[in-house]
């Protein structure tokens, strides 16, 4: 369906946990972080009868985030209930890829199509620093597995900031060297914990790269169905790709809204508009009303973010764990 910027929305982003077993140091605070209890997290029959909705209305295309998605008790069995949704056409996951290697082909069996991976640096004793867990090892062994399998696509999620990991930018990059991993360098968003980092911009990275691979050329192609802009490398199988929400909006061609593990329909990732289709949920609405109310959610859908503004009442304070990506 069309919101009421006439952008055409086809793409929901499921977050179905808020917990990790990564504490980012970008991302998540130290310490004991309020999680969610299990009974503020949609069940799996809920998360379902929105999907069907959601399907309804014109979404063909689902992602599946957390925090981190596999933590979640019986995972699989949730794809393959979305699989079984009637007009949905391509379920894909973002991890962090610790939980990966062992539940892989379960996953691509249960419909999973398409594999993001979230990684830093290549420096084991780096990666623990930034993430505070000692699993670089499990993340390049589920990288290269999924690198090797009947996906349509992996990709490599890296965030960058100032001070935190610029000397990983090449190594990084060469991931997507040998393999046909498409590498994708994300911009720092002020939100949460991303607030106390300096971002580093696309232009920046591509200097970095051209210094020591040679010229990266645009690539015009669509690998998925996000707003990253991807660049080739002579001699790369991968692609590079840029994700740069800050410097360059991309909200005018947004196609995606988000459901929160709690239940919470978000229209925009930096801002609190949305419907609590928990509470709908909970109180025994119909299918049918169910759909009519996201549909009309969506309408009023908000037409940006505001990362560059003053903050303001309706942008989101949560963080990113909480958002899903
Ligand atoms: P694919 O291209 O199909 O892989 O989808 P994707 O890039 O949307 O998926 P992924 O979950 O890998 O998203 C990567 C990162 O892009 C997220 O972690 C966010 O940082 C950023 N991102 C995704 N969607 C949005 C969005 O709607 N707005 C903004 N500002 N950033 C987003
Ligand atoms: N800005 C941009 N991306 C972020 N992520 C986490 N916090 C931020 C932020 N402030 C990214 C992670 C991971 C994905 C799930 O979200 O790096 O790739
Ligand atoms: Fe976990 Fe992702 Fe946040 Fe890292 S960025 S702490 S992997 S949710």
């Amino acid at each position: 369906m069309e919101d009421g910027k006439h952008r055409s929305i086809d793409y929901l982003r499921i977050s179905v946990t808020d917990r990790c077993n990564l504490k980012c140091v970008y991302c998540m605070p130290e310490g004991d972080i309020s999680c969610l209890e299990k009974e503020e997290v949609l069940s799996f029959e809920e998360i379902i009868k929105v999907c069907k909705s959601a399907a309804k209305l014109g979404i063909k295309k689902i992602k599946l985030t957390g925090g981190e998605p596999l933590v979640r008790p019986d995972f699989v069995s949730l794809v393959r209930q979305i699989k079984a949704v009637e007009g949905i056409e391509e379920i894909t996951l973002t991890t962090n890829g610790l939980l990966l290697e062992k539940q892989l082909e379960d996953l691509i069996e249960a419909g999973i199509s398409q594999i993001n991976i979230s990684l830093d640096t290549l420096d084991p004793k780096h990666f623990k620093e930034i993430t505070k867990v000692d699993g670089l090892d499990k993340v390049l062994a589920a990288i290269h597995k999924a690198a090797h399998s009947d996906l349509k696509r992996v990709k490599v999620n890296a965030l960058v900031a100032k001070h935190l990991n610029e000397e990983a930018i090449c190594a990084l990059a060469q991931l997507a060297q040998h393999d046909a991993i498409h590498v994708r360098f994300i911009e720092l968003m002020p939100i949460g914990l991303g607030k106390q980092f300096e971002r580093i911009g696309k232009e920046e990275i591509i200097a970095i790269l051209e210094e020591k691979f040679g010229i990266l050329k645009p690539y015009k192609g669509k690998l998925g169905n996000g707003p990253a802009q991807y660049w080739e490398i002579e001699g790369f199988k991968g692609k590079i790709g840029f994700i740069s929400a800050v410097s360059e909006c991309f909200c005018d061609a947004c196609n995606r809204i988000r459901l929160t593990a709690d239940g919470f329909l978000k229209l925009c990732l930096h801002s609190k508009a949305g419907l609590d289709v928990k509470h709908l949920l909970r109180s025994g609405i119909s299918q049918e009303e169910l759909t009519r109310l996201i549909g009309e959610a969506i309408h009023y859908k908000p037409e940006k973010h505001h990362f560059g503004d003053a903050p303001r009442e309706e942008d989101e304070d949560k963080i990113m764990a909480q958002i899903g990506g």
